[in-house]
């Protein structure tokens, strides 16, 4: 990178065309960059300007990322690198998961404006810490690694020296849902529209809370730019796609779209979460998690469908889900043998030493161990765990509102064993019992998605109002399938052989010689 060359380059020497009326088309912001017109040279180490539709193409954001910054980018970040070129634009990005939005648009958008415009400053913001700091800033620094010391970072803060003297700055901040956030979103002003403009870029644009976004558009930015995985349908970063999508120029990137997403990790994806599943069209298709009121976690007709199409009992490890009651409701227990849920043992009883004697009897009859049990531990399910673990069994605690294990898929515990439950409801992985408390507590939960597109659950308040009764059978199922991290279906739809494979095996052992596998 010959440096040295492109900071002799500045506007002066680049002067605007006059020829635009005030008011018009605001193209002239691309020309008033600083375009890096001598880096086309560089590429095969000929000292002769490249031809002048790369010089053109380098005065563009997506030209100085490739051309300058040497990244190389799908056509969709181009675009959207591009759609930032004028001034006042508003331009929106709703992408695939690790499709490349904060590395290969937010942080090449943020190194083109600081490095072409002098007294240029850019804001970034995202609403946790960690994004800011330890995804978007490595990024940067590295796209910055070729200007050497004209770059100064720390850790809010990045300092561009241009060859004039000037300094263009990217400050980076964390816009949490406090008071603060808010204030601290506001403030930045551009002190000229053309040479020394303002880049908002909000990053995760989904987490970030209306009233940080209130803040944004006060600052009037030059450009700014919102970009994010998509979430619930709430919020401005929806309505930038939706009742305010006139006023954006607005990009979908697929994980179609993304030639580093593997077909192999799609196909992970839709079996794991069924190709279906709001989840899925979030996490691939990028679509907004739009789940209505009164969509259910398992519709009656998957449920049927299950029950009428049973697979073949398979698997005979034993796991024990348990519900306690709750003044005078059930208490009840699950027992999974393989892929089956055994008729569900359930009664009532006030007493607790009465009932912990029930639960170990009927434990020691199934021929489940304490290890094998997942008992839910919230609320009264506390002492009723430390009564178990004083008679002697310790047993799995399960709090339903504690983390999930696929974190980023679902909002809790509760919502991963309910909707894991689900996906072996609807792909008929499990044999369920007959019966008919159990089906209607099942097929009456509704499904939610949280503001950061993770899939919930209605609350148990929320039912409760609206009379539908506590679903503890169907709590007490979700616990005996979840065995806490072990799979016992899901894992064997990766990794399982074809028969051909088996067969070619086999033939390359020579214990089947003589079969024709073909090709
Ligand atoms: N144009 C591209 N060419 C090659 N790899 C890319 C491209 N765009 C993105 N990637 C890769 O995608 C991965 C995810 O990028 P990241 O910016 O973290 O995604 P996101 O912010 O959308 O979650 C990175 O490893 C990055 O190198
Ligand atoms: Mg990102």
């Amino acid at each position: 990178m010959e440096v040295n060359k492109i900071v002799k380059t500045t506007p002066q020497e680049n002067p605007a065309p006059h020829d635009t009326p005030p008011g018009g088309p605001p193209t002239r912001a691309r020309a008033r960059a600083t375009p890096l017109r001598n880096s086309a040279r560089n590429k095969k180490g000929s000292s002769k300007p490249g031809p002048a539709s790369k010089v053109d193409e380098q005065a563009t954001p997506a030209g100085f990322a490739e051309g300058v910054l040497r990244l190389s980018l799908y056509p969709w970040q181009k675009e959207v690198m591009n759609n930032l070129a004028p001034i006042y634009s508003r331009v929106a990005l709703v992408a695939a998961n690790g499709s490349g939005k904060t590395s290969n648009v937010i942080a090449p958008a943020l190194v083109w404006h600081m490095v072409c415009f002098e007294e240029s400053l850019s804001v970034v913001t995202a609403s946790v810490y960690r994004q800011v700091e330890s995804v978007l800033w490595p990024a940067i620094k590295a796209l910055l690694r070729p200007f050497g010391d004209m770059v100064e970072v720390t850790s809010g803060e990045i300092r561009f020296k241009h060859a004039s003297g000037r300094i263009s700055r990217i400050l980076g901040f964390t816009a949490g849902n406090d008071n603060e956030s808010a204030g601290r979103a506001e403030g930045f002003h551009a002190a000229n529209h053309e040479s020394a403009p303002l880049l908002y870029v909000v990053d995760e644009a989904k987490t970030v809370q209306d009233p940080i976004y209130v803040s944004v558009f006060r600052c009037q930015p030059t450009r700014l730019l919102v970009a994010s995985s998509p979430g619930a349908p709430v919020g401005q970063f929806y309505r930038c796609f939706t009742k305010e999508a006139d006023l954006w120029k607005k990009t979908r990137a697929t994980a179609w779209d993304c030639p580093h997403i593997s077909p192999l990790y799609i196909q992970e994806i839709q079996q794991r979460y069924g190709i279906n599943s709001p989840f899925t069209q979030s996490m691939l298709k990028a679509e907004f998690m739009d789940l209505g009121e009164e969509r259910l976690v398992v519709s009656l007709g998957s449920y049927d469908n299950c029950v009428n199409n049973p697979p073949v009992p398979n698997g005979t490890d034993r796991a024990a889900g348990i519900d306690f009651s709750a003044g005078g409701d059930e208490n009840v227990i699950a027992i999974r043998e393989g892929n089956r849920i055994l008729p569900l043992i359930t009664w009532r009883e006030r007493d607790t030493m009465a009932t912990v004697g029930r639960i170990i009897m009927e434990l020691k009859k199934a021929g489940v161990k304490p290890e094998q049990v997942f008992a839910d531990a919230g609320g009264l399910g506390l002492p009723m765990c430390d009564a178990l673990n004083e008679a002697g069994w310790t047993v799995n605690r399960i709090n339903f509102g504690g983390n999930a294990r696929d974190n980023d898929a679902y909002q809790n515990k509760g919502s991963e064993m309910w909707h894991r439950l689900a996906r072996k409801i609807d792909t008929c992985d499990i044999i369920l019992p007959e019966d008919d408390i159990l089906k209607s507590q099942i097929v009456t939960r509704r499904a939610q998605a949280t503001s950061r597109g993770k899939l919930g659950l209605e609350s148990k308040d929320a039912m409760r109002s609206r009379g539908v009764a506590s679903p503890d059978r169907a709590d007490a199922v979700a616990m005996a399938c979840d065995n806490a991290g072990i799979d016992y279906d899901l894992t064997m739809a990766y990794t399982r052989p074809s028969l051909l494979e088996l067969m070619k095996q086999a033939s390359a052992d020579n214990e089947m010689s003589g079969w024709d596998v073909g090709g």
